[in-house]
C-alpha cells in the first residue's frame, strides 16, 4: 500500500564505512538515487530531511587502520573529510551528513539499547571465543589466521581462506594464531547479548505482507530470509572499536561490561537517528528529530545496494518494533550492484572508478546523468567508459544541448534576444505546449515510484520533443518566409526550454540551473536544502508545466551546456582501469578456480596436444583481444585464432615454441577458420601465459 497521506519524508541514504573513498558502485547504490528522489519531492515543495553520514565504528575499520598502520580514529578522521566532499561535488543534496564517532551518536546508540535492554527484549548467551592472552583481547574472525584445512594455505582467515576461497570458522583452522601478538589463541567463555529476531517474525512477516508494492528483489530476499527463519543475532562484541555497552545495563545483568562494544551493525542504522538529531539541534530545535522519526505522518524510506537488505528490512525494524516509538519504512528501493566495463566491481584489485578522481576530471552533471541512465535497479548493471561518451556525446550533448543551443541562437540572432510573441499559434504550436504536461507527470510519477532510469529518459524525451519539432517547423526556412510563424516556434522552443531547465533539476542540476541564468528565469523553488528560495520559490515541479516566459522577456546568449568527452580520454580511461588492476596488491587476489570433475586417462587420450613454432602472430583489425598465428606442426602447417591481443606483443610471438590442441575441430572466427588451439594457462587475475615447449615441432604432449 502506497502511503499518500504524509506530512513530511525522511530519507536516508545507507551509511559509507569510513575506511576507503567512494567509487561510482556505491553511488549508483544508494546515493543518486535517493538524491534524485529529494530533489524531486523538494520541487515539488514536500518537506524532505535527507540524511547519511560516515560508518566510523566495528571491526572493517579496525582491519583497515591496522593495514595502514594507523589508529581507527585517525583512518576515519583521514576518510570521513573525504568522503563527504566528494558526495558534495556531485551535488548529493543531504540535509545533514554525520558521522558515528560523535557523542550524539555514542548517547543515542546506548540510549536505543538500554530502552530494549529494560524491555527484556534481548537475550544473554554465554560461548567459548578464542581470546588473545597476550593481547589479552577476543579475536574477531579477521584477527585469527592459521592453516587452511581445505588447500593447507597457512595464512587462512578465521572466516575465510582467500587462497582457496572456503569459508570457514575459526576454529576450524590448524596451528590458529592471532595476528596482533602472534600468540597461539584459547578458547575463553564471554557472555553476549543477542536480539532474538525469531520472536519478531510473525510481525515483520505481517508488516512485510502490507508492502506489496516493494520491489521484487527486496521482497525476494526477505521471503528468503522468513522462510529460513530468523534466528538469534549476537549484538554485542569483544572488540576496542565501538559504542561501549552501557555500563548499567551491564551491571544490571551481573556481566562485566569492559572491552564490550555495541555490535556495528545494531549501532549504524541508529546512525540515522543520531545524525537527524544533530541536524535539528542545527536548526535550532532540538526536538525537531522526533517529527521526523516518530510521528506516523512522516514517510520513511532507506536507499540501499543489495547487500543491505536484511538489516534493514528485517534487523533496524525489529529494533524499531521493539522499541516502540518510532515509524517503520514506507520502503526501501533497493538497488543491485554496478560492474565496471563487464567486470565485477572490486576495490582490492583496483577494478573501480574512484568518485574523487572522476570529478577532478568531468562535471559532476555527467556522472549524475550517465550513472543515472544506467542504474542497477532491477539487475546488475554495466558501467562503460564508452556508454558513459555516449550518453554524453549523443544525449546530452547532441539532443539537449544542441536544442538549446540552437533556440537561443536563433533568439538572440533573429529577435534581439527577447522572447518572440505567440501569434495565432498552429495545432502543432499549442499540442507541443500541451505535452510539457504530460512530461511533466510523467518524469514525476517514474521519480516517485523509483524508477529513476525512467524519469531520466522522458526527461530527454522532452528534449528530443523539441528537436523534432524545431526540426518540422523550419525555421531556418520560415525565417524568410514567414518571420512570424518562426516567432511562433521559437517562443515555443524557448517555453520548452524553461520548463526542461526544471525537469532537468534532479539530475543535473547545474547545467539546469546555468540554463535558467542564460533564460534570466529566477524563482524557481530551489532542489538543494539550503539553495536560494529553498521553499519559498514560486516556481515548483506542478508549476513548471505553465510558460514560465513571457513575450519581451530579454533570453541571453547560448553557452555551451555539454563539452563532448573525447575518444583518446575514453581509451585513457579504460587503459588506466587495466593498468591498475594488473598491479595488484599481494596477498588479496582471487580465489583460486575449483578443479574440474574427474576424468579417466581414456579421457585424456583423445586430446591430441602438439608441440608448434609460431611462425608469424598479428593483430585483428576491429578487436582487442584476436590474434591470427601462423604455426609450424612439423609435419604442416596451420592457423589458428588466440585472444592473446591483451596479454602479448604480436611482435614478440614469433619463434616461441608452444602447445597446441591439434585434433580440434575447426572452428571460424572473424571470417578466419581457426585449425587448432593453443594451450595458454589463465590466472586468478585473468591474465594468460603461453604453455612453452622445448620438444621438436610435432612432439606429441601428453
Ligand atoms: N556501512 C555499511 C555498508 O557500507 C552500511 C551501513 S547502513 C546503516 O555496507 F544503516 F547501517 F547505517
Ligand atoms: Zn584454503
Amino acid at each position: 500500500m502506497q502511503k499518500n497521506d504524509f506530512k513530511r519524508i525522511l530519507v536516508t541514504s545507507a551509511l559509507p564505512y569510513a575506511n576507503g573513498p567512494i567509487h561510482i558502485g556505491h553511488i549508483a547504490g544508494a546515493y543518486l538515487p535517493a538524491d534524485l528522489y529529494c530533489r524531486y519531492q523538494r520541487l515539488k515543495g514536500r518537506d524532505v530531511v535527507f540524511i547519511c553520514g560516515s560508518d566510523e565504528l566495528g571491526v572493517a575499520i579496525m582491519i583497515r587502520a591496522r593495514k595502514e598502520g594507523i589508529s581507527p580514529q585517525e583512518l576515519v578522521d583521514r576518510y570521513h573529510p573525504m568522503i563527504e566532499d566528494s558526495f558534495q561535488k556531485l551535488g548529493i543534496s543531504f540535509n545533514y551528513y554525520g558521522r558515528t564517532t560523535t557523542v550524539t551518536h555514542q548517547e543515542t546508540s546506548q540510549d536505543f539499547f538500554r530502552n530494549l535492554a529494560e524491555k527484556d527484549v534481548f537475550v544473554l548467551k554465554t560461548d567459548e571465543q578464542l581470546f588473545d592472552p597476550e593481547a589479552e583481547i577476543f579475536l574477531a574472525d579477521r584477527f585469527i589466521i592459521g592453516t587452511c584445512p581445505v588447500c593447507g594455505y597457512e595464512d587462512a582467515y578465521g572466516d575465510q581462506c582467500e587462497h582457496c576461497g572456503s569459508s570457514l570458522s575459526p576454529s576450524e583452522l590448524k596451528n590458529p594464531r592471532s595476528t596482533l601478538s602472534d600468540a597461539t589463541p584459547e578458547l575463553r567463555e564471554t557472555t553476549h547479548w543477542y536480539l532474538p529476531l525469531g520472536d519478531f517474525q510473525d510481525r515483520l512477516a505481517a508488516w512485510i505482507e502490507t508492502h506489496p508494492e516493494w520491489k521484487p528483489n527486496v521482497r525476494g530476499q526477505i521471503k528468503s530470509w522468513l522462510n529460513d527463519g530468523l534466528r538469534d543475532r549476537a549484538i554485542t562484541r569483544d572488540v576496542p572499536w565501538g559504542v561501549p555497552v552501557p555500563e548499567d545495563v551491564a551491571e544490571k545483568a551481573g556481566i562485566d561490561a569492559s572491552g564490550k562494544v555495541i555490535y556495528v551493525w545494531f549501532d549504524a542504522p541508529i546512525g540515522y537517528i543520531s545524525a537527524t538529531r544533530e541536524w535539528a539541534k542545527r536548526e535550532g530545535d532540538e526536538d525537531l528529530w522526533k517529527e521526523y522519526w516518530q510521528d506516523s505522518e512522516t514517510k520513511l524510506l532507506h536507499f540501499i545496494g543489495k547487500d543491505n537488505i536484511v538489516f534493514h528490512c528485517l534487523m533496524f525494524p525489529a529494533m524499531l518494533m521493539a522499541h516502540g516509538d518510532y515509524v517503520l519504512p514506507e520502503n526501501v528501493p533497493a538497488n543491485e550492484f554496478l560492474n565496471i566495463e563487464g567486470g565485477k566491481l572490486s576495490t582490492s584489485r583496483g577494478w573501480a572508478v574512484w568518485l574523487h578522481e572522476f570529478l577532478e576530471n568531468y562535471p559532476a552533471d555527467l556522472l549524475r546523468y550517465a550513472l543515472a541512465s544506467m542504474l542497477p535497479e532491477t539487475k546488475d548493471a554495466d558501467f562503460s567508459w564508452s556508454e558513459f561518451q555516449a550518453r554524453v556525446n549523443s544525449e546530452l550533448a547532441d539532443i539537449l544541448g544542441n536544442f538549446v543551443n540552437r533556440t537561443l541562437t536563433f533568439a538572440t540572432r533573429y529577435f534581439t534576444g527577447n522572447v518572440p510573441e505567440l501569434v495565432n499559434p498552429s495545432e502543432e504550436d499549442l499540442a507541443v505546449l500541451a505535452q510539457i504536461k504530460d512530461f511533466r507527470d510523467r518524469i514525476g510519477e517514474a521519480y516517485e515510484s523509483f524508477r529513476n532510469r525512467e524519469a531520466v529518459f522522458e526527461t530527454m524525451g522532452l528534449a528530443r520533443l523539441g528537436n523534432k519539432y524545431f526540426n518540422d517547423t523550419e525555421p531556418w526556412h520560415t525565417r524568410n518566409s514567414d518571420i512570424q510563424k518562426c516567432g511562433n516556434t521559437i517562443h515555443v522552443c524557448l517555453q520548452l526550454c524553461a520548463s526542461l531547465s526544471v525537469y532537468m533539476d534532479p539530475v543535473l542540476p547545474t547545467a539546469g540551473s546555468k540554463l535558467r541564468e542564460m533564460l534570466n528565469i529566477k524563482d524557481v523553488r530551489s532542489s538543494v536544502p539550503d539553495g536560494d528560495g529553498a521553499m519559498s520559490g514560486s516556481i515548483g515541479w506542478e508549476e513548471a508545466a505553465e510558460p514560465l516566459l513571457k513575450a519581451g522577456d530579454t533570453v541571453g546568449t547560448p553557452e555551451i551546456l555539454f563539452k563532448k568527452v573525447d575518444d583518446d580520454v575514453v581509451a585513457a580511461e579504460v587503459a588506466k582501469l587495466q593498468q591498475i588492476s594488473v598491479e595488484d596488491e599481494p596477498g588479496v587476489d582471487p580465489p583460486y578456480k575449483p578443479l574440474a570433475d574427474q576424468i579417466t586417462f581414456d579421457d585424456f587420450t583423445r586430446l591430441d596436444l602438439r608441440v608448434a613454432t609460431i611462425l608469424t602472430a598479428e593483430k585483428m583489425p576491429k578487436s582487442k583481444k584476436m590474434l591470427r598465428i601462423q604455426l609450424d606442426l612439423g609435419f604442416e602447417k596451420r592457423v589458428v585464432m588466440a585472444g592473446a591481443a591483451e596479454h602479448y606483443n604480436p611482435d614478440d610471438l614469433s619463434g616461441k615454441k608452444v602447445v597446441v590442441l591439434a585434433n580440434l575441430a575447426p572452428r571460424t572466427m572473424m571470417g578466419i577458420e581457426s585449425q587448432g588451439m593453443i594451450l595458454m594457462a589463465e590466472d586468478r587475475n585473468g591474465r594468460l601465459s603461453l604453455v612453452e615447449s622445448s620438444g621438436e615441432d610435432g612432439a606429441v604432449v601428453r
